[in-house]
């Protein structure tokens, strides 16, 4: 990553950030949602999907690409399942609503089920899962996204990334969070690296004619990232396409209007989350005290040489947290640049940012 120009803390982000989503016209508790979920990526340390996306959220909000008031009905289609219409809302809102709905359901039933149609980019899928985590329950987040990546075999972008996100409470030790895309390499990572005029490893991706590339920006722009794992990543990013939009009812298999790149009309995205309550087969108390048994015996089978400890999924991420709960958030020249011309726009002051790390803030 391009090193940090200033740092800005979470609270003072998260209120410039609701603030410009409350003047493009969200009602105030969603624009503090969707402002928190991005700074919660900061926070997490993946900048590529924190305030950064400020500028693309903004402007499709403005294209009317984006709903800022969605109603978000919920349908009860099952004992332990519902559907949402995202009404082309943003993800974050659309995401925690159906999330919350799924929790609600797993709270009367055991496990909760909701499929999402109509939603746009709901950012770090993380975000989610966290928040089934906080409330006792396992979560999980399935999301299909726009299309980059070509299954395996194939050459055509008709895939997307699909994150995949599954977060399970724990006692003594943190929640163990899984959030990953399913390809080799984020596209974003390929953008930046030919931004920077750095070739991108071999064998991550082919441009638009189907050849094999090392140009990020070829890949990117038309070519196919390829899955991780070969066919095991490939068929991951499948079983994506499947919950998130042949189930749901969203657009599926490359309909999909990519975020940056498609401004012709809203997204289609869809999602499922699940809740599931860990209470079913023993009490809660006992499940978390297994789980804090399993991941002692993982992180003590001794580190591979070069490595100090074995992390678990999540451990990276809730790490650098506690440390940019403390330092603040890092912002390139670039983002910065980004986020004063959005706030123009609005016509909304800047916070106040600081050339070094900050001690001590929250
Ligand atoms: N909304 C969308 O459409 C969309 C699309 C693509 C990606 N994303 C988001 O982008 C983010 C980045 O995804 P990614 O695939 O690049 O994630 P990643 O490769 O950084 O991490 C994947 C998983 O590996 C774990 N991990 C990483 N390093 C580890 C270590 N040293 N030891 C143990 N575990 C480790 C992480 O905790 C995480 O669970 C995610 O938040 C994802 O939701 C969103």
């Amino acid at each position: 990553m391009a090193s940090a120009a200033q740092f800005g803390t979470a609270s003072s982000l998260r209120d410039f950030g609701a603030a410009i989503f409350e003047r493009l016209g969200l009602p105030a508790p969603h624009a503090v949602l969707v402002a928190d979920c991005l700074v919660r990526a900061n926070l997490r340390g993946l900048d590529s999907h924190g305030v950064a996306r400020i500028p693309i959220y903004a402007k499709r909000l403005r294209l009317g690409l984006v709903n800022p008031r969605p109603t978000l009905v919920v349908r009860q289609v099952a004992q332990s399942a519902a559907s949402l219409d995202g009404e082309d809302g943003m993800g974050m809102v659309v995401g925690t609503k159906a999330m919350d709905v799924a929790i609600g359901l797993a709270r009367d039933t055991g496990v909760g089920f909701v499929g999402v149609h109509r939603s746009t980019h709901y950012g770090m899928a993380a975000y989610y899962v966290l928040r089934a985590a906080a409330a006792d329950h396992i979560g999980f987040a399935f999301t299909n996204s726009s299309p980059g990546m070509a299954p395996f075999g194939g050459t055509k972008p008709i895939l997307g990334v699909n994150p995949l996100a599954v977060g399970v409470p724990a006692g003594r030790r943190p929640a163990i969070v899984i959030d990953m895309a399913m390809s080799e390499i984020a596209r974003g990572k390929m953008r930046l690296a030919a931004m920077h005029g750095e070739p991108i490893a071999e064998g991550l991706g082919v441009d638009k004619e189907g050849k094999p590339t090392r140009d990020g920006m070829a890949v990117f722009g038309g070519g196919a990232v390829h899955p991780f794992g070969g066919p095991k990543g490939s068929a991951l990013a499948i079983w994506m396409e499947i919950m998130g939009g042949v189930l749901t009812g969203a657009a599926f298999a490359g309909e999909m209007k990519s975020l940056y790149e498609d401004l012709s009309g809203p997204q289609r995205i869809g999602h499922v989350f699940m809740a599931i309550r860990p209470d079913l087969f023993m009490p809660l108390e006992e499940f978390k005290r297994r789980m804090d048994t399993m991941i002692e015996r993982l992180k003590d089978s001794h580190p591979v040489e070069g490595l100090d400890e074995v992390l678990m999924p999540g451990e990276p991420e809730a790490r650098r947290e506690t440390e940019r709960m403390r330092t603040g958030i890092p912002l390139t020249a670039e983002v910065l640049g980004s986020l004063r011309a959005e706030a123009e726009a609005v016509a909304l002051a800047m916070p106040e940012f600081s050339p070094t790390p900050i001690s001590g803030c929250a």
